[in-house]
């Protein structure tokens, strides 16, 4: 990897101005009686990449959700890029377009190509031609390695290749802030660092990122910090250094214990 090769357009690398570009403030969400996100508060800078790590449980995948509204929240506010997330209505399209999403199952169109996967958000969200989004596509698909895979069908694509497709297809919708939930925790083993390499790319290349992921590796060479939750709160905020040397609370040591001893 060199820092020659810049995969993000130009309009689309983030000045490093330290602005905040997604604010969280004071999140609080229920299901039923379980509060699952409480009072959580953070802000994302532009260019910084946030990893999220916690047990099972602690809400990190409903906090990805909550940021792009997949999931309501009962109280707070989520602004991105200055812009207060709307409830609903096309307001609430054109700011979850902004932000990119990428799942642990890489849940590509089955029934569409590769190629197809990566142009559909393009042509009927961004309103790109069929040939720019193509060449948007392939260029973006050659730079996770996938090019030669264009036109088959993402069941034909190893796990690895898929969640590679996954974030060209996110990534083509030029995305302020890119949100990926465990991309590499359903895969096989030697097919994570293929797309971990991809990821620090992107980190590198300046993407503002959010990633849930227990992979220490990413986080050391990518992360500018790390978020640590438990039950619906942050519970401690530091960098990679200091969190993973140096836990301060009793529940990220645990944490820490059996990650490090499994
Ligand atoms: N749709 C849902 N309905 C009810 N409870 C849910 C729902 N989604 C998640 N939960 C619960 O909310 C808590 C947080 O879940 P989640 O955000 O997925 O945690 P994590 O991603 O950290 O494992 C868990 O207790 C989970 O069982
Ligand atoms: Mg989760």
């Amino acid at each position: 990897m060199t820092d020659a090769v810049v995969w993000l357009p130009e309009e689309m690398v983030p000045s490093h101005s330290g602005d905040a570009l997604v604010v969280i403030d004071q999140i609080n969400k229920h299901y039923g009686t379980l509060h699952v996100l409480k009072n959580i508060t953070t802000q994302i800078r532009a260019g910084e990449v946030v990893v999220v790590v916690g047990p099972s449980g602690s809400g990190k995948s409903t906090l990805c959700r909550a940021i792009n509204r997949l999931e309501t929240i009962d109280s707070g506010t989520i602004t991105i890029d200055g812009k207060l997330l709307p409830e609903e209505g096309s307001g609430l399209a054109k700011l979850r377009a902004d932000v990119g999403m990428v799942f642990q199952s890489f849940n590509l169109f089955a029934h569409k190509t590769i190629l197809e996967n990566v142009t559909l958000g393009p042509r009927k969200v961004r309103g790109l031609s069929k040939e720019a989004a193509n060449k948007r596509a392939m260029d973006l698909l050659d730079r996770v390695g996938v090019a030669n895979q264009a036109n088959k069908m993402p069941s034909q694509l190893s796990g690895g290749q898929q969640q590679r497709v996954a974030i060209a297809r996110a990534l083509a919708m030029e995305p302020k802030v890119m949100l990926l939930d465990e991309p590499t925790s359903a895969l096989d083993p030697e097919m994570i660092s293929e797309v971990l390499d991809v990821m620090v790319q992107l980190a590198h290349d300046g993407m503002t990122m959010l990633v849930v992921t227990h992979e220490m590796g990413f986080a050391h060479k990518a992360a500018d910090r790390v978020l640590f939750m438990a039950d619906g709160e942050i519970v401690e905020e530091a960098t990679p250094d200091e969190f993973f040397k140096n836990p301060k609370s009793v529940r990220a040591k645990d944490f820490l214990s059996k990650i490090l001893t499994h």
